[in-house]
């Protein structure tokens, strides 16, 4: 039933009886929430601790406000501070949409060239984080790599301890902004056995990092210009997607007033699982699998069987296509003229065709998400798959430091503490060793 209250009795409450004993409450609605503290009035007996709400994974708790990002998970929509992401992928650069992100509008000229400026001059990092890099294995996953390199920032800078002072964040989100990408290419160089290469001030912040991976022997490093582009709007797609995993993992640290160096590494490591930014590479995988075509539907088949995941598919919040998909698709061909038809393309398709046909797909809202066309494209590049979820960390660090950031200067927030449900034993005695089945 949804009929509406009449007018003289219309409140912003909420009307809770007790059906265990009775008892009715109200309790405030604001923004179409209420606060979880006001269940705990909610008590059979006085001594009682008080009712909480359970939900495990978040799937319905707000847990903070923001200004960052929208998602209208229903309609596809995604806005940066109120701008559309399809306008911003077509229009804007990559350090243009992190400012945005970070300072709440677009810079002016002067703004954006001094943003430039001092991002492009906190990227070289310590000579003493290529001795930790040094001690990696070959073969050590790039995400690893990243998350201990930049772990390790926060010794080499004591002053980031100074959270609450805007000069020391300012110089932090610097150096983050600027170091995330000298970080994952010497990483990437290390896993090569091939000599670091040291940024390049003259080049774009895409351009240089494309620098310091790939450049050998020439003089000066020229990255294509279409490759540049590309990469520089898929970093735009993946600045910021509010309250995911990864954002998470930055506040709930950064909540204890810890350097943004370690709340960063523990963003890092949230990213890194295959449910969240380690998709990508697990889609790639998963294609390669597949092997051809005329195997999707067999595949699928294991997919709806419960047996796999169709890794690249589904959201927590978007039940209609990620509309950061749409332009990754776009994109791929892009590149594709450049640097060939990637094969796997082809597979990709088949997935998309038949999971977007099949009623186990169709009812459960399941869409490809960012991560499912973005794998084809690093790999057109030249990327490793393990390099894939270090090209989502890089640009993501700018909107886990907003994250961050807002966290701080949000006088509502607290340290990070949710409540449990104990299920476990009540009160009993020791058994000593000897006694023990
Ligand atoms: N393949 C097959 N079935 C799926 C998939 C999938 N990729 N995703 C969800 N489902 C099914 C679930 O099994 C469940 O079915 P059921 O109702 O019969 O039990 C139903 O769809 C709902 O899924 P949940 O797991 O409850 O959705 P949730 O919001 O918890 O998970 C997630 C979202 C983690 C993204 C999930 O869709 C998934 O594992 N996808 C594959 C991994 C992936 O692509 N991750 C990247 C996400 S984007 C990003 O983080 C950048």
């Amino acid at each position: 039933m949804n009929s509406e209250a009449p007018a003289e009795t219309r409140r912003d409450t909420l009307t809770v009886i007790d059906n265990r004993n009775g008892k009715q409450y109200e309790i405030a609605v604001k923004d179409d929430t209420i606060r979880p503290l006001d269940l705990r009035k909610i008590k059979i007996h006085d001594s009682d601790f008080g009712m909480m709400s359970y939900d495990p994974a978040f799937s319905n708790t707000a847990s903070c406000s923001s200004k960052i990002t929208f998602i209208e998970g229903d309609k596809g929509i995604l806005r940066y501070r109120g701008y559309s992401i399809e306008e911003l992928a077509e229009k804007s650069t990559y350090l243009e949409t992190a400012y945005l992100i970070l300072h709440g509008e677009l810079p002016t000229a002067s703004q954006l060239t001094d943003w430039s400026y001092h991002i492009t001059h906190h990227t070289f990092i310590h000579e003493s984080i290529k001795k930790f890099l040094d001690g990696f294995h070959y073969d050590a996953h790039p995400m690893g790599m990243l998350i201990s390199t930049v772990a390790a920032l926060s010794t080499f800078y004591p002053d980031a301890k100074d959270i609450f002072d805007p000069e020391s964040r300012r110089k932090q989100t610097y150096r983050l902004i600027g170091k995330m990408p000298t970080l994952a290419a010497f990483a990437y160089r290390h896993s090569l056995g091939m000599p670091f290469v040291y940024p390049d001030n003259e080049l774009s912040y895409c351009g240089n990092f494309l620098n310091m991976l790939f450049r050998t022997t020439e003089l000066k490093y020229r990255p294509n210009p279409t490759l540049e582009r590309a990469l520089d709007i898929l970093f735009t797609l993946h600045a910021d997607h509010e309250q995911n995993c990864s954002s998470t993992a930055m506040r709930v640290v950064g909540s204890s007033h810890v350097d943004p160096y370690s709340a960063t590494a523990a963003a890092t490591a949230a990213l890194y699982g295959p449910l969240h930014g380690g998709a990508n590479e697990q889609v790639l995988r998963m294609l390669l699998e597949i092997g051809s075509v005329n195997n999707v539907p067999a595949y699928v088949k294991r997919v709806k069987a419960g047996e796999k995941l169709l890794m690249g598919f589904g959201h927590r919040v978007y039940k209609n296509y990620d509309p950061r998909a749409k332009i990754v698709k776009h994109i791929a061909y892009e590149v594709f003229d450049i640097m060939g038809r990637n094969p796997l393309i082809d597979i990709a398709l088949e997935c998309e065709r038949i999971a977007l046909e099949d009623d186990y797909f169709v009812t459960r809202k399941l869409y490809p998400n960012v991560d499912f066309y973005t794998g084809l494209i690093y790999q057109s590049m030249g990327f490793p798959v393990t390099m894939f979820p270090v090209l989502f960390a890089i640009p993501r660090t700018s909107g886990w430091i907003a994250q961050w950031q807002e966290m701080l200067l949000d006088a509502e927030q607290k340290i990070s503490r949710p409540r449990q449900l104990y299920t476990g034993f009540d009160l009993r005695s020791y058994v000593p060793l000897d006694r023990r089945s």
